[in-house]
């Protein structure tokens, strides 16, 4: 066989663009895009509060959106304020890569949750246009709308309305607590189209990666860069009402009393006693709200609110603790002569990432020299939905002591730029066809 030596240089020159030339993070301007992101909350740092179409939730997306135009991203925003910043491919008919996370952030909390993976899969991208690459098929960030349950009592809306599992009629009967609708709070910050134009058609993306802070401290602790993410639990909540006649805490003997208050606290640890019965070392449980009315210190509680949240990686595992509460609800209200009533909320699925993507992030990581190990989200995520319509998967990177939802929270830049390395390799290997 005759080689010609003449092409040879012009060979390994396209090889190096393929996929030889170095991904550069600025994790400086990471860093500092984080930073000024948290300024826009409601909280104090180095706390953060932003709540789904507050003023403050508003003017975190006119800065996100600078920063998506500034990196030369074409910009669009749905109906609900989930925000799309695409880098067009060479083939834009091709489903594109998304990638992203979300922008909200629950009272007093810290500044990385969901941020990381909205301005990393940013500065991804800022890296590959660095280097030259051109991508065949096009990347998308997606920056989600609410992923915090908050204002709605319900998590990830952006992402269910995109996945579909929350259709528009059901979304317009969210209200907060203020009793004001879904649809009126939307269309008065400025998001008035269609609500059935979320949904996104089968097969509009062919992949989603979402990097997020491990929320949890085993990276950290073993020293591993980053956590490959196999599989997500799914959350339930249901709330509970409790109703009894009060009455005054001097005048009313013990016997004589349905405190509400003392049934939400049998209700809490019966909960706690329950999981540990019944589910798994992944099962677990949180009564996160326990409101009692009417508050006065010499007034017997006559309502009590519980807002529970339960989560595993198995549904059925779940699903029997769930189906165990509303039972055994009933019969400490019988007990105590409380009116009770369980509603279950949501009763969301868990996802399994995609196996392609889970080996494809970690060869990139060993490639770049990066240690991963794979592991599970007990913390949902806006990929629990999305992977629901499109083959997903998600990156850990380690945060200080496992803190999240917390001013604590951080994860150094040093953490960061290596996930969003690999994020920036699997990226570019997705969309070279
Ligand atoms: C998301 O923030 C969760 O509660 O897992
Ligand atoms: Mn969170
Ligand atoms: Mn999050």
């Amino acid at each position: 066989m005759k080689f010609n030596f003449d092409h040879e240089p012009e060979l390994a020159s396209v090889q190096l663009l393929e996929k030889d030339i170095e991904i550069q993070i600025d994790k400086e301007r990471v860093s500092d895009e984080l930073k000024k992101l948290a300024t826009f909350s409601d909280a104090e740092l180095p706390a953060v509060t932003r709540i789904l179409y507050t003023p403050k939730d508003i003017e975190a997306r006119a800065y996100l959106i600078s920063l998506f135009e500034e990196a030369g991203l074409s910009v669009r925003v749905d109906a609900i304020g989930n925000i799309f910043a695409r880098w067009e491919g060479e083939n834009p008919e091709l489903p594109a890569i998304a990638t992203g996370s979300h922008f909200d952030a629950l009272p007093l909390a810290g500044q990385y949750d969901g941020t990381v993976g909205i301005l990393g899969a940013l500065e991804a991208i800022r890296s590959l246009k660095k280097t030259g690459y051109t991508p065949k098929r096009s990347i998308e960030i997606l920056a989600f709308t609410s992923e915090e349950p908050t204002r709605f009592k319900l998590g990830c809306v952006g992402s269910r309305m995109l996945e579909g599992s929350l259709d528009p009629k059901t979304a317009c009967e969210l209200t907060d607590d203020d009793g004001l609708d879904f649809d009126t709070i939307r269309k008065n910050a400025g998001f008035s189209g269609d609500l059935s134009s979320v949904k996104l058609k089968p097969g509009h993306y062919s992949y989603f990666l979402e990097l997020h802070t491990e929320q949890g401290p085993i990276l950290e602790e073993e020293g591993t860069d980053v956590g490959i993410v196999t599989s997500i639990a799914a959350p339930s909540t249901i709330h509970i009402t409790l109703e009894g006649d009060g009455g005054h805490a001097g005048a009313v003997l013990m016997p004589e009393r349905n405190d509400t208050a003392c049934a939400g606290a049998e209700i809490t640890l019966l909960i706690e006693s329950l999981t540990s019965e019944l589910g798994g070392e992944d099962t677990v449980a949180t009564v996160g709200i326990f409101n009692n009315g009417p508050g006065a210190v010499n007034s017997i509680p006559r309502n009590t609110f519980l807002a529970v949240d339960i989560r595993d990686v198995y549904a059925d595992r779940r699903d029997a603790i769930l189906e165990t509460l509303e039972t055994r609800v009933a019969e400490i209200c019988e007990r105590r002569g409380v009116r009770g009533k369980c509603t279950l909320i949501n009763k969301d699925y868990p996802a399994q990432c995609s196996d392609e993507l889970i080996d494809k992030l970690e060869e990139q990581a060993n490639e770049m020299g990066i240690t991963s190990k794979r592991m599970i989200s007990r913390a949902y995520h806006d990929c629990l939905f999305m992977a629901h319509i499109v083959p997903s998967a998600m990156l850990f990177v380690p945060c200080y002591k496992g803190y999240s939802h917390r001013p604590e929270e951080y994860a150094s830049p040093d953490q960061i730029e290596k996930g969003v390395r690999v994020i920036a390799g699997t990226l570019r290997d997705l969309s070279k066809d």
